[in-house]
Order: structure tokens, then C-alpha cells, then sequence
């Protein structure tokens, strides 16, 4: 089973999202069994709390449910990943710094790199923003999520 863990700052509203959206396709694709999904974040600011309500309310308008409770990614955590993508590019500066080696670098990649419009881009932090915020960072998760999982698919990883 390949696995993969969604990292941005806080954990409680951009990877929870993409972890809900990722959890969503695979359910449709009848795929669930395929891959084990995590999120979490390179700050430890808000361990142990549910998801941003309104990242819940805009992914529930869509029928995709986050939950969970939030997660500070350790230097550990790289050896239980196979794929460790970062939101922005702040959060792969800090977790390359917690990459033991090349074999522990090669896991992590920037989220946006498998939307095939959005290479090299980041997913923006709506936390201090409206509404639409919330909406962009999931049309941005569907979007990279689908290129994830033809990757995936492409690499006989599902
Ligand atoms: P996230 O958003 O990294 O997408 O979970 C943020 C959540 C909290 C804060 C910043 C960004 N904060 O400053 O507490």
C-alpha cells in the first residue's frame, strides 16, 4: 500500500483538505484499500484540533468530509511516507530541513507539482481570508489530487 501525507502549516485547513478530497476520489474510484492518507503540519500550533470549520463547511457543499485532529510532522515521519507533499514552498523548505538523506527528499514534492496547470505554484494559505479562499483551495486539491492519483495509477502504485 503506497502512502502519502499532505503537509502545510497548521494542519487545520489546506492539507486536511487535500487528505478529505484524496479519501474522496479514492472512494469513487473504489481504490480506498489502495492508499493510506495522512495529513499533517511543519508547525505544532494546533495539535490535536479538528479541522478549520470553514474549511469543513466549503468541502461538505461539495459531500467531501474532513476530520481528524491535527498533527505536527516530525523527522520520524518520513520513513512512514511514501509521497510527503507540501502545500507552499515555506513547508517543503521546512521539511527538506527534516529530510534525512536522498532517499528521504526524493518523498517530498511540492502538492501543486501534479496539477498539470499549476507546477511549481503553491496552494495559498486561506486561514486569514474569505470564503473564497476556501473554495480555491479546493478546486486546487481536486485538481492536484486527480493528477496525484493518475501518477499513481501510471506507476502501478494503485
Ligand atoms: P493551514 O492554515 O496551514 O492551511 O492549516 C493555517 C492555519 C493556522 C495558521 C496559519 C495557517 N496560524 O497562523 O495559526
Amino acid at each position: 500500500m503506497v502512502r502519502v501525507c499532505f503537509v502545510c502549516l497548521g494542519n487545520i485547513c489546506r492539507s486536511p483538505t487535500a487528505e478529505g478530497v484524496m479519501r474522496s476520489a479514492l472512494e469513487s474510484r473504489g481504490l480506498s484499500g489502495s492508499v493510506h492518507v495522512e495529513s499533517a503540519g511543519t508547525s505544532g500550533w494546533h495539535v490535536g484540533e479538528r479541522p478549520d470549520p470553514r474549511s469543513r463547511a466549503a468541502a461538505a457543499t461539495r459531500g467531501v468530509v474532513i476530520d481528524g485532529q491535527a498533527q505536527h510532522f516530525q523527522a520520524k515521519d518520513f520513513a512512514r511516507f511514501d509521497y510527503v507533499l507540501a502545500m507552499d514552498a515555506a513547508n517543503k523548505e521546512d521539511l527538506l530541513a527534516l529530510a534525512n538523506g536522498e532517499d528521504e527528499q526524493a518523498k517530498l514534492r511540492l502538492f501543486l507539482d501534479f496539477a498539470p496547470d499549476q507546477q511549481g505554484q503553491d496552494v495559498p494559505d486561506p486561514y486569514y481570508g474569505g470564503a473564497n479562499g476556501f473554495e480555491h483551495v479546493l478546486d486546487l486539491c481536486e485538481a492536484a489530487c486527480a493528477g496525484l492519483l493518475d501518477h499513481l495509477s501510471a506507476r502501478g502504485e494503485v
